[in-house]
């Protein structure tokens, strides 16, 4: 099963040319910084930039869940950006998780010198709220690879309802992707680390985890982020001892999906955001990038149970 999902996601990134080069792939990745060479990249002479080693993913294998799409997404071409050539991504759907393992293999190869076959990019279906999925994904990802070193719980998703008018089943399904999603991704991901000696893992809370969001209510999902937030703190005393890192990465708002949505509904929202924020605007996905390498790599190896908040300056007033 492990070996028929390697093949096929090689298939997946090796397909000549897929989509690299094309005038599509160029536009949507043209408002971010070009990817740095994936293998160390070589400045002008042959002489590698001088860079601080501990940032390096070079030879490190992840896993991020919600990578098909929006910050997850933004932390793989973190990784790959850094070094990384080997990643499981977990998504709900298989076919987006498969895409986005393509695409990021297109576009690190159209930015530097690297080929298909550099990268061992696997897209795997994982609902994070079900144990059992996750479970799953994390046995595919090491009869793969056969270790893992930085994880990433990204997958989360956001609902803005009163209290009195948010129904139930619904608060219920937020905690289950948000809180019970976390846990069992970070208990998966520790399983196994500690016999490998250790590993870093990266929870994706929220700036909400310390202040309330205005004027939108959102009660759950700010609960929801004070919990992983503290559970990164409870782990990560729990598997100090064992090599096993949790920090938690919390942004503020940040331009995805997720926050287009709402921003959809109330086009005055944005401006509102904006004002609320020291820095004066909404961040970019990529504004994350060096803040998740830090926390996954060997360059946080003495942070644990951790917070690093990226949000404009959001929280400080
Ligand atoms: N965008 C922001 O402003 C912002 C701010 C603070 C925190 N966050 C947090 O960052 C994380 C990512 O948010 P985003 O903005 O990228 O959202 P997004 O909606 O753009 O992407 C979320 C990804 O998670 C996947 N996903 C959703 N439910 C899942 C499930 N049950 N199992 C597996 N995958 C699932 C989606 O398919 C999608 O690919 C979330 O945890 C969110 O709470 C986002």
């Amino acid at each position: 099963m492990s070996t028929q999902l390697f093949a096929r996601s090689i298939t997946v990134v090796a397909r000549p040319g897929a989509r690299a080069g094309s005038s599509a792939l160029r536009a949507r990745f043209s408002t971010r910084p070009a990817l740095q060479n994936a293998a160390p990249a070589q400045a002008k002479g042959g002489k590698s930039p001088r860079v601080l080693q501990d940032f390096s993913m070079e030879g490190r294998v992840c896993l991020i869940t919600g990578g098909a799409r929006g910050l997850g997404n933004e932390f793989c071409r973190a990784f790959i950006d850094s070094g990384c050539t080997t990643m499981a991504i977990l998504d709900l759907k298989q076919s987006e998780a498969e895409d986005a393992a393509r695409d990021l293999v297109a576009t690190a190869c159209l930015n530097s010198d690297s080929k298909p076959e550099d990268f061992k990019i696997i897209g795997l279906e994982c609902d994070v709220s079900s144990e059992r999925s996750v479970i799953k994904a994390f046995n595919e990802t090491m009869d793969t690879f056969g270790r893992l070193d930085s994880v990433v719980a990204s997958a989360g998703i956001v609902e803005n309802y009163s209290a009195f008018d948010y129904p139930f089943d619904r608060i219920k399904r937020l905690y289950d992707i948000n809180v019970h999603g976390a846990f069992f991704t970070a208990r998966e991901a520790a399983r196994n680390m500690i016999p490998q000696g250790g590993g870093a893992i990266v929870l994706v809370s929220s700036m909400s985890a310390n202040i309330v969001n205005i004027p939108q209510p959102q009660t759950p999902y700010n609960a929801s982020k004070a919990a992983v937030k503290h559970m990164a703190a409870s782990l990560g005393v729990e598997w100090a001892k064992k090599g096993v890192r949790v920090n938690v990465l919390s942004p503020g708002y940040m331009l995805t999906k997720l926050t287009k949505t709402i921003l959809e509904h109330d086009r005055e929202l944005k401006k509102t955001w904006e004002s609320l924020t020291p820095m004066g605007r909404m961040g970019e996905p990529h504004d994350l990038a060096g803040a998740v390498v830090f926390l996954a790599s060997d360059a946080s190896r003495f942070m644990t149970g951790a917070e690093v908040r990226v949000d404009g300056g959001y929280c400080i007033i």
